[in-house]
């Protein structure tokens, strides 16, 4: 991306053919109409030919799956995928089940994790229910939607977002809150609470209608080997792990998910769900994912890998802060006086990035930015973009040029260049409570 990448743009954003707000035929208003980002389609039918070019740092999807092999299959059978009725769920969840070494009974399978969450406000949540925010916004919004009370935890910027799970435990016994949720990895900072302390969260609330743990971004996670909790769930009589697909196998557009419970709460589930809410692409991709075992985990193993340097090319910059992260997003915040919302507009109309400002975030503000990972080539415009933008933001006499900078340092010796800022120490996977 050249900063060219959307056409009919003028400089600073200001549209040469006086298309929306922001020059690049999007009205930025759009990005707080909800918690939620636009969608890509609405924003690429905004955009016109520049948003076929868009890359994508906003919704949270695994670039290196499915394979482009894998695509081809699956382009070859579209007319058969899209002509013919799926099998009916329980066919679907079961062969998930078997790809997942999970007991069959105890897994049922949604379209999209959000219509679980739908469901369980539903049936299982009567009262209230606790979250600690930020978070997934339907987390929040859902259950208030329905006229429950929502009782929200804070996670503290000074304590990295990490959630301690006794002042979790305290704070629902004082609310006396009779659902509880957690999300592991959370949404939008990352932080990735060990299984042991999860276990020891949701067995110190069996006394509660239900603990939910959302590992939506739990194959992300290589800080320790079998993070989830989700066999442990299925012998518990109040714990329900819920799991999105769309993330870790890079498709958000089939909208599939799933919840592991015990037998009897599964068969609740199973019996509130519409009938064939499963569609035929769902069904094609479930039933490629045995044989394909192997390019998914070569995806998880290249994510990790990108989520470190990108982490290490972002921190370079002194005006970003960057949180330690298990997911394939990072947050990063900006440096007082540096504004979210124009940075977001200013990628989006100069360099062709889509990135997620955090303002309509609950517990969250427009200083804070989540990144989604991709590969280095990708970062490298990220980072130009945000360098652009923060060097058009200085006062004009700090923008040297480099004859003026290496002016300066003769002046003043010359014989080292600046010093660049060492990567945080925050970026590698510690915990305190490890
Ligand atoms: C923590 C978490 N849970 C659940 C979801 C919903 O995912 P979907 O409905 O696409 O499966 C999201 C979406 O971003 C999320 O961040």
């Amino acid at each position: 991306m050249d900063g060219q990448g959307i056409d009919g743009q003028g400089v600073d954003g200001q549209g040469m053919d006086g298309r929306g707000a922001d020059g690049h035929g999007v009205d930025s208003r759009m990005f707080q109409q909800t918690a939620h980002s636009p969608s890509y389609f609405e924003l690429s039918r905004r955009m016109g030919e520049g948003g076929r070019r868009l890359i994508d740092f906003c919704v949270p999807c695994n670039p290196y799956f499915p394979t482009p092999a894998m695509f081809q299959r699956l382009a070859g059978n579209l007319e058969n995928v899209l002509k013919f009725y799926p099998s009916d769920t329980d066919t679907i969840a079961a062969q998930l089940a078997r790809v997942l070494k999970l007991n069959p009974s105890t897994v049922v399978m949604s379209n999209g994790s959000t219509e679980l969450i739908t469901w369980m406000d539903h049936l299982w949540v009567s009262e209230s229910l606790a979250v600690p925010v930020p978070t997934f916004g339907r987390w929040t919004d859902q259950p208030l939607e329905t006229g429950k009370r929502v009782d929200m935890f804070p996670l503290h910027e000074r304590d990295a977002f990490e959630l301690d799970v006794d002042r979790y435990v305290a704070f629902i016994r004082s609310r006396g809150s009779r659902v509880a949720v957690l999300c592991n990895p959370n949404n939008p900072d990352g932080s990735y609470l060990p299984r042991r302390e999860v276990l020891r969260f949701v067995d110190e609330l069996t006394d509660l209608d239900l603990v939910v743990v959302d590992e939506s971004f739990i194959d992300f996670v290589d800080a320790e080997q079998g993070a989830s909790v989700a066999a442990e769930a299925a012998i518990r009589p109040n714990v329900v792990v819920l799991k999105s697909l769309g993330k870790n196998f890079g498709l958000h557009g089939v909208r599939f998910g799933y919840l592991v419970a015990n037998p009897g709460l599964a068969a609740m589930m199973r019996r509130a769900l519409p009938r064939w809410n499963l569609n035929s692409l769902a069904e094609a991709i479930v039933f490629m994912l045995d044989e394909h075992r192997a390019e998914y985990d070569e995806s998880l193993r290249l994510l990790a890998r990108d989520r470190f340097s990108m982490g290490v090319e972002l921190a370079r910059m002194p005006e970003l802060s960057v949180f330690s992260s298990q997911a394939n997003f990072l947050l990063v915040k900006l440096a007082d006086g540096i504004d979210g919302g124009e940075l977001r507009d200013h990628l989006l109309s100069r360099h062709g990035l889509l990135v997620r400002e955090c303002g309509n975030k609950l517990g969250m503000s427009s200083q804070f930015l989540r990144l989604v990972v991709r590969p280095p080539q990708d970062v490298a415009h990220l980072v130009e973009g945000i360098r652009a933008f923060l060097q058009s933001r200085r006062p004009a006499a700090e923008r040297r040029d480099p004859a003026v900078l290496l002016r300066s340092l003769s002046a003043s010796g010359g014989e080292r260049p600046p010093e660049l800022p060492r990567p945080r120490s925050e970026l590698w996977p510690s915990r305190r409570r490890g």
